[in-house]
Formats: structure tokens, sequence, C-alpha cells
């Protein structure tokens, strides 16, 4: 029987998911680490612990499976996205990784709008240059750390770093090359004009394939490590959010990926590499091969609800909490709610953006508070939608919800009403790594294309319309979208007297 293995390096864990030949998933395992903020708004991982919680998760994924590694026919991975590893010429690692949410690289991001222009930069990658992406971390390492970038040979990101371990092959997806912003959008593939801009020698960058192709094999030491056997195909796979999209089944224009975990990410199929002139949606390759996505990013979506939960009332589960919310009439009674803890990178790249409450009075109670939350992160997410309508993306016909946030009813009809569109559930819920185990097996052999693999496993199981309340939410949107031109003044003068 042929079994396929999916991999997600994330940020807070390694998870490796095995699935049978129609989908169902056999085993899942997980194996946690931390991260470290050696200053605030620094974060990096040390790409070791990557490798220990992979081998770890692979074999207690077998082992509790039971399942042949003979049977398994292919491995899929995908991870954190825009990480920085760098590697010296004998493929050790030269500093830890400098992750997705570092925010550290500021002035390099100014560097690369002047050596390229952001005009130019735009149109040839797709994207803004934005702290979180990897160009930005390659310059800082050169203006900061000299002697490191004097011995570095070869950029991968996090989960390249486990291919590597994994098959001696330094190779990478064409989603986390765009994600890189040294990517020719439309050619899917290195840009020599903005390598050269930068001065990073495309010596350094690995060859990019399709999320299905087959980038190496298991080595004879990475299967007495891992337990799979050796020769057994690698998979390109491809970054989180578009290992996601295949993980839900958005893989055709129309079909829109909403994904509601710590970040909330508005995922978009596309045939061609759509652009928004201002680089203020992410424009990345697809995990689909020949396709493209669109994606709004929001840093604290379900963060935010965590952090509110954890400040106003600790220890209350996530039901409890939500429940009088549901009373609170839509609007919340004239209060509002900033979801930019973290910063923001849609519609507002600016990691000085703050969060707020605004239009509190006494009659506003817990309750308010809290509907106040959830009705802040749909209006957010909102942005993305207009954005991605504004650049032409006309026909939305079905957004798939999953994440954490999405078990709450109450959440969903708040975002159908907001967003004006039918919000649906499917029944898979592994995410990435399941997205990631259908690339295997559809690089195997075992379905056409992406898009059979999707048609044949994954099932729309719910689906909440837009209700009476949707009306009223188009009349208070606009009062949402005037906050922050409003506010962000006030942020860069607070951002003035704290750290
Ligand atoms: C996508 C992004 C995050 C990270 C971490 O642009 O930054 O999704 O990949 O999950």
């Amino acid at each position: 029987m042929a079994f396929f293995m999916g991999i997600d390096v994330s940020t807070t864990a390694t998870k490796a998911l095995l699935i049978g030949p129609d989908g169902e998933v056999v085993s899942v395992a997980s194996s946690e680490y931390p991260y470290e903020t050696p200053r605030p708004m620094w974060t990096e991982q040390h790409p070791h612990l990557w490798w220990q919680a992979t081998v770890a998760s692979i074999r207690r994924v077998l082992a509790e499976s039971g399942v042949n590694p003979a049977d398994v026919q292919g491995v899929g991975l995908t991870g954190q996205m825009h990480g920085l590893v760098l590697l010296d010429e004998n493929g050790q690692v030269l500093r830890p990784a400098i992750l997705w949410n570092d925010q550290r690289t500021g002035a390099e991001c100014d560097e690369i709008r002047t050596r390229l222009g952001k005009e130019r930069l735009i149109r040839i990658t797709g994207n803004d240059a934005l702290t979180g992406f990897t160009a930005p971390k390659i310059l800082w390492v050169r203006n900061n750390e000299p002697e490191i970038y004097a011995r570095a040979r070869h950029i991968l990101l996090p989960k390249d770093y486990v291919r590597y371990r994994l098959t001696g092959e330094y190779a990478m997806d064409k989603a986390d090359g765009a994600g890189t912003i040294l990517f020719d959008l439309g050619k899917r593939d290195w840009s020599r004009e903005v390598l050269s801009a930068l001065e990073i020698d495309p010596a350094w960058l690995p060859p990019t394939f399709e999320g299905p192709e087959i980038t190496g094999r298991i080595t004879p030491e990475a299967a007495e490590e891992t337990g799979l056997k050796a020769g057994t195909p690698v998979m390109a796979g491809g970054g989180d959010q578009s290992a996601q999209a295949v993980g839900v089944g958005a893989v055709e224009p129309g079909v829109v990926a909403l994904t509601l975990g710590t970040s909330g990410v508005v995922f978009a199929s596309t045939q061609e590499p759509f652009i928004e002139p201002e680089g203020r949606l992410h424009a990345f390759c697809h995990a689909v091969p020949g396709r493209w996505h669109l994606m709004g990013v929001m840093l604290s979506a379900g963060g935010s609800l965590r952090w509110y939960r954890d400040t106003v009332a600790p220890g209350t589960d996530f039901d409890t909490l939500l429940a009088p919310a549901t009373a609170i009439p839509p609007g919340s009674e004239g209060l509002f709610y900033l979801p930019y803890l973290t910063g923001e990178r849609t519609p507002y790249p600016d990691p000085l953006a703050r969060g707020a409450f605004v239009g509190l009075t006494v009659r506003h109670t817990q309750a308010h508070m809290t509907r106040a939350v959830l009705e802040g992160v749909a209006f957010g997410l909102r942005d993305s939608f207009e954005l991605m309508k504004t650049v032409g993306l006309a026909e939305i016909t079905q957004v798939r919800a999953s994440g954490g946030g999405a078990r709450s009813p109450l959440w969903r009809q708040i975002l159908a009403d907001v967003l004006g569109v039918e919000l649906v559930t499917v029944n898979t819920t592994e995410g990435a790594a399941y997205g990631a185990a259908l690339l295997a097996a559809t690089g195997a052999g075992a379905f056409r294309s992406v898009a059979e693999a999707c048609s044949a496993v994954i099932r729309i199981t719910g689906s909440t319309a837009p209700g009476p309340a949707a009306e009223g939410y188009q009349s208070i949107y606009p009062t949402y979208r005037s906050l922050y031109p409003t506010l962000q003044p006030v942020f860069y003068t607070i951002a003035q007297f704290v750290a």
C-alpha cells in the first residue's frame, strides 16, 4: 500500500503526518521547540532544533502507525516562510536562523528600495521590501556581521535546511523562492537583476522546484536517523501558506483560503502573477505548478483574541469567553478594536502600528470588548479582500476557513457578515502538513494533478452565509477604515518614547 508523508517545520514545532492512499490521515506526531528573542522585535531559532524535532516526529509517526517505511512513497516539506539560514562551504550552520517575524531590518528594507527603486522591485518580485522577508535579512548580516557573511556560501529557508539534512541536496520550492523577494515572480526563478542590484552571489541560492517535483532522496545517514527508507523521494512541497491552501483545496482561482491562526491570512490562487502596485498584498508563487497567489497577512488575528483572553480573562476557555458576545449587537455599540498588536503587514506594512480600543464608554462591558476584538479582526481581514478587488480579482466564489479561530461559530458568522461572502469549512484539519503530503502524493503519481488530489480527498463539511447583520456592517466598516490613518501619527509618537 502507498503512504505519503508531510513534514511542517513551523515556528513552534515540527509536525510529521502520514496519509494513506485515499488521503486519510493515518498518524500525526509533533515535537515542539522554543525561539529566542535576543533583543525586542528580534526572533531567532537554531536549525538543529528543527532537525532534532523532525527526526523525533518522523520516528513517532512511523512507530505509531506501524507503516512499513518501504511503503512511504514520497515526503513533502513545508514550513515557516522567509527565515534566513546561512551555511558555510561545508554545509555548517553559521548563525541562528533569523525568522519571518523578526523586525530588525527596517534600514535594509530602505537599502533595497534605494538600490533597486521601489517600483522596479515590485514590478519584478511582486512585493515591496518588508522586514519579514528574506532578502533584507541577508543584507542585515552583511551590514552587521561581516565576518559571518564572509564565510556564507549557501542560503536556505527553514524547511530546506531539513531537506538538506534529509537528502544532502540544496533545493527550495517556488513559493518560498518568491518569499525571499529575490525572485522574478513571472519567470518563477531567481532574478539576476535583483541579485546583482543587491550584490548577492547567485551561486549561494539553490535551484527551485514546483511543489510536487522531486528534489532529492533520503540519504543512508538520514535513513539511519529517521527510520525512513534510503532512496525515498523528497518532493519540493511549499511555504506554509501555499501548502495550507493545498491542504484545504484552495488551488483554483475564485476559491480563497482564510486561515485564522495567530496570524490571519487571506490567500487567493491566481492563473497569472497579479501584483498590487504598492506591494500591500504579497504576490508569491503557489505550490501548485504554474499558479500564483495573492495574500493578505494580518499579524495578530487569533493572536489578538489570545492576548485579550490572557490579559482580561486569564484562564478562561475561549467558548466561555465568547458566549456573552453573541448577545452584543453588531458594531459593539460603537466600540472598535484595532488588531495591530505586533505591527501590521496588510494593508499597512507598518511595524510601528499599534493595537487600540476606540470608542469606550461606561456602557461597554467585557462582552462588548470581546465582540469588538472579533469584529476588528474581521474588518482588518476585509481590508485584504478590498485590496484584492482593486487589483482585478473580481470573482471570489468561496472562502474556505480553517485554523483555530474558525472553530468558533460566532467568529465565522461575524466574518461572513463583514466580508459579505459565504464561508465554508472542510474535512481536512491538519493544514500545511496535510497539503505537503498531498503534494508528495501528486509527485509520486498517486494523482495526476494537485487539483485532482484536492478534489479526491477534500469535502465541504459546513457553511456560514452572511446573515441579517451583514448590511449593518457595511455601514460600520468605513469608520474602522478611518482609524489607522487617523491614529498613525500617534503610533509614531508613541514609538519614540517606547523602545
Ligand atoms: C507568510 C508568513 C508566515 C510564516 C510563518 O508570509 O510570514 O505565514 O510563513 O508561518
